[in-house]
């Protein structure tokens, strides 16, 4: 007999919108694409992030695909989507004996900010947001986020979620200016988290509100 592994939830099996002290999170739709593209479609957005779609047409092919729906979350704030995260479940790594068991355990996170609204603590709420979806609502155990090691403000909201750096890879990493350039590794487990601190709607988050 196999045993065959319990169904994790996914995003669309949860509670929504979610609410953090100043954001409300969504699954994306299909729409959602050209409201964002005069932001999402700019150079310097997309500077360190994997996908520069060409156009909104691009743009929206590639946002349509399911698994990126899927995978994708909108932040509104007053009812304007001021950023997207993502929250890619994955397998872990495992031998074969047990490798069922390391199915859908690993998420890795990502995010993106409307440039008009960098700096004001957003990047910060929205990724202690995704975390505590990936680790409370998906029962992910290990979380993962990872960018080009120039990427400084990506690297600080990791740090500012309890994030730890587990790798400075040298030259692994190919930018479309052609370089060669290091990328770094932060990661979460949730039993780390459990002894931290909740960061959603805490006080840490809305004090930084206030200082920026
Ligand atoms: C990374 C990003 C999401 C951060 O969003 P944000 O809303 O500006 O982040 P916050 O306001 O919460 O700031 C987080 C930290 O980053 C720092 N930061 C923000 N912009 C920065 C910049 N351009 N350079 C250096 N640090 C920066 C902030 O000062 C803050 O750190 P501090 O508290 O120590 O001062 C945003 O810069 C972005 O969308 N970048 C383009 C897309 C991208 O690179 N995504 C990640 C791909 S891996």
């Amino acid at each position: 007999m196999t045993d065959t592994p319990p169904a994790h939830p996914v995003l669309a099996d949860l509670d929504w919108p979610l609410r953090t002290a100043h954001l409300a999170l969504r699954p994306a739709r299909p729409e959602d694409a050209a409201a964002i593209w005069p932001w999402y479609g700019r150079e310097d957005v997309q500077e360190y992030t994997t996908t520069r779609p060409g156009d909104l047409a691009a743009m929206q092919e590639w946002w349509d695909e399911p698994s990126r729906l899927a995978s994708t979350v909108v932040a509104e704030r007053d009812g304007v989507i001021v950023a997207t995260g993502m929250i890619k479940v994955q397998d872990a790594w495992g031998q074969s004996d047990v490798v069922e068991q390391a199915r859908g355990t690993l998420a890795e996170l990502g995010w993106t900010v409307d440039p008009g609204r960098q700096g004001e603590g957003i990047g910060t709420e929205l990724a202690a947001a995704l975390l505590d979806v990936a680790i409370d609502g998906l029962g992910i155990r290990r979380v993962v986020a990872e960018c080009f090691a120039v990427n400084t403000a990506s690297r600080r909201v990791m740090e500012k979620i309890g994030m730890r750096l587990e790798a400075v890879h040298r030259e692994d990493s190919l930018h479309r200016s052609g370089h060669w350039m290091d990328g770094a590794t932060y990661a979460i487990l949730a039993s780390e988290r459990a002894a931290g601190e909740r960061m959603t709607g805490s006080d840490e988050t809305a004090s930084h509100q206030e200082t920026r």
